[in-house]
């Protein structure tokens, strides 16, 4: 990752919960319109003292596309499109897909009939030497293999088993100099083995429910900068320790479609 990375942000203005494909949405309990916006200028503001934020427009009637980091997932310049799960978000692949081409990164080839949300369920650790697969709610296993080839990086799959954490930024997020904050049982046994065998536990912090469930988790780490929607005094005390700079930015009306901060934001230079 870059010193000043650029961040693929989509203003709110057709945000909505206008279908039901995860345990936090629910159609009856609206986001406020006004208060959305307010809370994605904000995060625009504080994000952008460390980043440079690049839009794309949003679509009418797409009210999920405001989540770029299931756009797809990039590196170095290069991008596979996302292929989603749900037909609800199926339209907006190839809207993403137009500004990925004019943009100018490389599009590589994927088979349509694998599902991957994008940099929802794949992360890079900080340094890009090897990727982390979710898969289970949306992104196909089948997508592990795919990736290794595309990249030429090993790719560790995640099982994830709860519901609530149905895409991997959702329970996992690699921070500098290898640390990361992970929620333990949202993933399968073999999987909570296979990351304490490949994080040591010096770098490993473990988030409690209620700060997963806060998406605390779900965050943006530039440099020793970390933003996310909240923190508990346990939590800010644990990175503070680590040397982190805990920027709490409230996102709390896009938390009703199932997202926070880091679904907010699609890094386009590393992952
Ligand atoms: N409502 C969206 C969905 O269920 C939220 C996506 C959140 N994005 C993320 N990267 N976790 O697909």
């Amino acid at each position: 990752m870059t010193n000043h990375p650029r961040l693929l942000m989509c203003p709110p203005d057709h945000f909505q919960v206008r279908y039901e494909i995860n345990p936090w949405m629910n159609v009856q309990r609206q986001p406020a319109a006004a208060s959305a916006q307010t809370q994605w200028q904000q995060l625009v503001a504080s994000l952008g003292a460390h980043a440079e934020i690049v839009l794309c427009e949003p679509a009418p009637s797409r009210p999920d596309m405001v989540f770029t980091a299931n756009a797809g997932f990039v590196l170095d310049g290069r991008v596979v499109v996302s292929r989603f799960r749900y037909p609800e978000r199926q339209p907006e692949a190839p809207l993403f897909a137009r500004w990925f081409a004019d943009a100018g990164f490389e599009c590589l080839a994927w088979p349509d009939d694998v599902c991957f949300e994008g940099a929802g369920d794949c992360l890079a650790d900080q340094d890009a030497a090897h990727l982390w697969l979710g898969h289970g709610p949306r992104s196909d296993i089948r997508a592990a293999a795919l990736l290794a080839r595309a990249f030429q990086l090993p790719v560790y799959p995640l099982g994830l088993v709860d519901p609530r954490f149905y895409h991997l930024d959702t329970c996992f997020c690699p921070l500098a100099d290898g640390h990361t904050l992970y929620y333990p049982t949202a993933f399968s046994a073999e999987s909570q083995m296979l990351i304490r065998a490949q994080i040591p536990i010096e770098k490993r912090i473990e988030v409690s429910e209620e700060d997963a469930c806060q998406f605390a988790c779900n965050a943006v780490g530039v440099g020793k900068h970390v933003f996310m929607n909240y923190a508990s005094a346990r939590l800010q005390h644990e990175l503070d320790s680590r040397g982190f700079q805990v920027h709490e930015v409230r996102v709390t009306e896009f938390l009703r479609a199932g997202g926070a901060v880091k679904c907010l934001s699609l890094n386009l230079d590393g992952a």
